[in-house]
């Protein structure tokens, strides 16, 4: 089936049709790593796209200007707020205008269906409602200051294992009502400029090749008038993925479509309508973008990362969203406590995911600094077990640049001739991919302080020859490639460290060697790009005198709080989870602490849902997700009350590994089958395909107490709820009311259908009036192939998470 753009004005029309049909097939496929292709001809501008949905990282992988970094998609959604959403579409347009930015590559809505799902941190819920309107509130907030949003992974990306290559394999029926979802609601909603076709199969069929999907029912049955566009590399063919509805390969200028894509027109295999219809959709979105005709003026003077506005906005943005799972009168902190602060992650807070989402923040806050700037010297804070496997490059903080004295570290690339290529300014360089230099490099040499006592772990990431001093340590060694996937280069380099004993102030010079080998070996035939790093950081304590030392600090003080929590190693692109326990002995730790203390807090520091086997031993939890540059302000904020952590579960934590309704992410002879249909998350756990979980989506109990009364129906299709709830607590507190429905018909899932949410004073009352969609009446009738009604019939629930109804009307 071939879609047409609606709406379209005939002038593009005629500027499609001075071109050649090769010209035009050129602009189907991106011009650099993340610029489409322009044609000075027809006045058409080079578009810059750029990831994504935590942050506008700019056109470089690393070795971009320094940007904000928010709070991550599933602590933002955790506000449920469209009004939140919004705003945080309008802040990622104003990076993106700093940058010349057109496009930004999120929002990220695929579902949380297998928690072991390693990109979940960059989408919003296990919910398919709360995820289309968070998405399409997102794309407003962008879209209205004339920055295009993209949606992605189109569609049924819910895992990382093998993401080149697996199928997923779902029916009609959970296609529609499940994954399709969030997209049918943006896209009706908010009429996003572009989408992006997953790297994945959708039965059997690559995603840029799904001509069901997207022609016949994003470009068809939704009208989508935007451009489709690839996700990085994941264009397969040329032909049938031009004809399946794919617009735009990225990235270019090389890929599979060129001068076979003219071909296969020119053999009849593809119309030359369908090129117009995809070069059309170019011009549209570079018209809606500023990029066709006069190019548009971006502002200037907006807020940098670092000003004043956008710390607080960042902030507020996490502490808000941060959310209560536990708390029996210990939180917010009384005035006087003294505390006990433990936890690798207090002083390393994790405060985004790995892989397209990260970005170059000007300095990310730990919770250990949060806190002592808040409580002072009532803060002791003491490092906790080691949380990872693979060494990590420095954190500029710890590390600093020996010529400035700021964070950071001083690196220079030098030619084969010793002259001056680039210098940075960070620990952390890509060669190869980023650099634009005008030969290569043939030697980057790091230099950085520290300043420390104890032992440290002083080493260097990434594949070549190198050389280390350490004040008076010195070593060589070649770190050689582990694989032949040349991945791994840019998202697990290999590293090589060493523990070294630390006094006072130390100079660390690593000098690498980037001339390939004569003769090769070494991995060297990977050195054409890679990332290079420092690696410098407290090194972790053996176990017994970690905990000693952790349970020592928890009984000094009047009450403990350990930060736990998952890094870039479980929350990232390309790798899945393998468990949901916390990584090392992170377990062993809050359980000694809880022991020893007075009163335990636990802050969780990840995105997604961990175990808690430790969950009766301490006295409260506080899930902070991964919460962007300000992370350390805000956890400390959200601890003291100071700004009330009133955000609710966007996903469903289970009891154990497996103990929910959809887990494997490993394909199985190349398939992902969703056999679970529609029932995932807390939809699954309340049918009784899974055991009764910790905490249902929708949970979280802020720092108040609420009553519900007056409940009435106000209105039959789609119904309205109208409710009286109470603020019975002792301070003003936001509460979020949200409604379900269970269908009388026994093969429906429960599933959210309205919430909305009141900021209330201390004692007082709102009246709230929540409008259930109408979508969530509907079924997809397989046999027919059309949407049908749900009879009407069943009950709602007003409801604070499945776990806590507090009415129940009879449809
Ligand atoms: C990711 C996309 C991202 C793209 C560009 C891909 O690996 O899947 O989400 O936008 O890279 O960085």
């Amino acid at each position: 089936m071939t879609a047409t753009t609606p709406s379209v004005a005939d002038d593009l029309d005629s500027l499609i049709a001075t071109l050649s049909l090769e010209r035009k097939v050129e602009l189907l496929t991106g011009h650099t790593t993340f610029t489409m292709t322009p044609e000075p001809s027809i006045g058409l501008g080079e578009i810059a796209l750029s990831d994504g949905p935590t942050g506008v990282r700019g056109l470089k992988f690393t070795g971009g200007r320094q940007v904000s970094l928010f709070p991550n998609a599933t602590l933002l959604a955790s506000a449920w707020s469209e009004e939140t959403a919004e705003l945080v579409g309008g802040l990622l347009a104003e990076e993106a205008m700093t940058q010349h930015i057109h496009v930004v590559l999120g929002p990220t809505i695929n579902l949380h269906r297998s928690l072991l799902g390693g990109r979940l941190f960059e989408a919003y819920s296990e919910d398919p409602l709360l995820t289309g309107k968070i998405a399409a509130a997102y794309v407003r907030g962008l879209q209205r200051r004339g920055i295009g949003a993209c949606l992605k992974h189109l569609v049924a990306n819910e895992s990382e294992t093998l993401r080149n290559s697996m199928n997923s394999r779902l029916d009609e029926t959970t296609l529609r009502e499940l994954y399709l979802l969030p997209f049918e609601i943006a896209v009706t909603e908010s009429q996003p400029w572009s989408i992006m076709a997953a790297y994945n199969d959708v039965n059997g069929v690559a995603a840029t090749e799904q001509d069901h999907v997207q022609n016949g029912i994003v470009k068809g049955e939704w009208k989508f008038d935007g451009l489709i566009m690839s996700d990085w590399f994941a264009t397969k063919t040329a032909g049938p993925a031009a004809n399946g509805g794919l617009d735009l390969v990225m990235p270019g200028p090389d890929g599979p479509w060129g001068a076979v894509l003219a071909a296969a027109v020119r053999a009849g295999e593809v119309a030359e309508s369908v090129i117009d219809d995809h070069l059309r959709r170019i011009l549209v979105l570079a018209r809606r973008v500023g990029a066709l005709g006069e190019p548009r003026d971006f502002p200037a003077h907006l807020p940098t990362p670092d000003s004043p506005i956008r710390r607080a906005q960042l902030t507020r943005l996490a502490a808000d969203g941060m959310t209560v799972l536990t708390n029996n009168g210990v939180l917010p902190l009384a005035d006087t406590t003294s505390v006990a602060l433990i936890g690798r992650h207090a002083v390393e807070t994790i405060d985004m995911g790995g892989g397209s989402a990260q970005v170059n923040p000007p300095y990310q806050v730990s919770a250990a600094q949060g806190l002592r700037e808040l409580l002072g010297d009532r803060v002791t804070v003491t490092d906790g077990v080691e949380v990872r496997h693979r060494p990590v490059a420095a954190r500029p903080g710890f590390v600093v640049n020996p010529l400035t004295g700021e964070p950071g570290a001083h690196v220079t690339l030098t030619d084969e001739n010793g002259g001056t290529l680039i210098e940075y300014d960070r620990p952390t360089i890509m060669v190869g991919l980023d650099d634009d230099l005008p030969r290569p490099a043939a030697r980057a040499e790091f230099r950085a302080k520290i300043t420390a006592d104890g032992p440290v772990e002083i080493g260097v990431m990434g594949i070549a020859r190198w050389e280390v001093t350490a004040g008076g340590e010195h070593f060589s060694v070649t770190v050689k490639a582990t694989s032949t996937d040349p991945g791994e280069a840019v998202l697990r380099p290999p590293a090589h460290t060493i523990t070294m004993q630390a006094a006072g102030e130390l100079e660390i010079v690593a000098v690498a060697d980037l001339r390939p080998e004569p003769g090769g070996g070494a991995g060297h035939e990977l050195l054409s790009f890679g990332l290079l790093s420092l690696i410098a950081r407290p090194a972790p304590l053996p176990l017994d005198t970690a905990l000693a030392t952790a349970v020592e600090a928890a009984r000094q003080a009047d009450l403990a709080v350990v930060v736990v929590g998952l890094t870039e190693e479980q929350e990232t692109e390309s790798v899945d989870k393998t468990t949901l326990a916390l990584p090392g002995d992170q377990d062993a730790l809050v359980s000694a602490v809880a022991a020893a203390a007075r009163r335990t807090v636990v802050v969780v520091n990840a995105a997604t849902p961990v175990l808690m086997p430790w969950l009766d031993q301490v006295d409260a939890v506080l899930w902070a997700g991964l919460p962007g540059q300000e992370g350390g302000h805000a956890i400390a904020a959200a601890l003291t009350g100071l700004i009330e952590p009133a955000g609710r579960l966007v996903t469903t934590f289970p009891t154990a590994d497996a103990a929910t309704p959809a887990w494997n992410v490993t394909p199985v002879e190349g398939t992902v089958a969703y056999t679970e249909g529609t029932f995932i998350g807390y939809r699954g756990h309340a049918a009784g395909h899974a055991p009764a979980p910790l905490f249902w989506l929708g949970h979280g109990l802020g720092y108040s107490t609420w009553e519900y009364s007056d409940v009435t129906l106000t209105a039959t299709t789609p119904p309205t709820l109208r409710a009286t709830v109470t603020n019975t607590g002792g301070r003003d507190s936001r509460e979020v009311v949200q409604v379900y429905f269970q269908p009388e018909e026994a093969d429906q899932p429960v599933r959210l259908v309205g919430w909305t949410a009141v900021l209330v004073t201390a004692g007082a009352r709102a009246t709230v009036e929540i409008t259930a969609d109408a979508r969530m009446w509907r079924r997809w009738d397989s046999t027919a192939d059309r949407w049908s009604t749900l009879s009407g019939r069943g009950r709602l629930l007003l409801a604070r998470g499945l776990g806590d109804i507090r009415a129940t009307i009879e449809l």
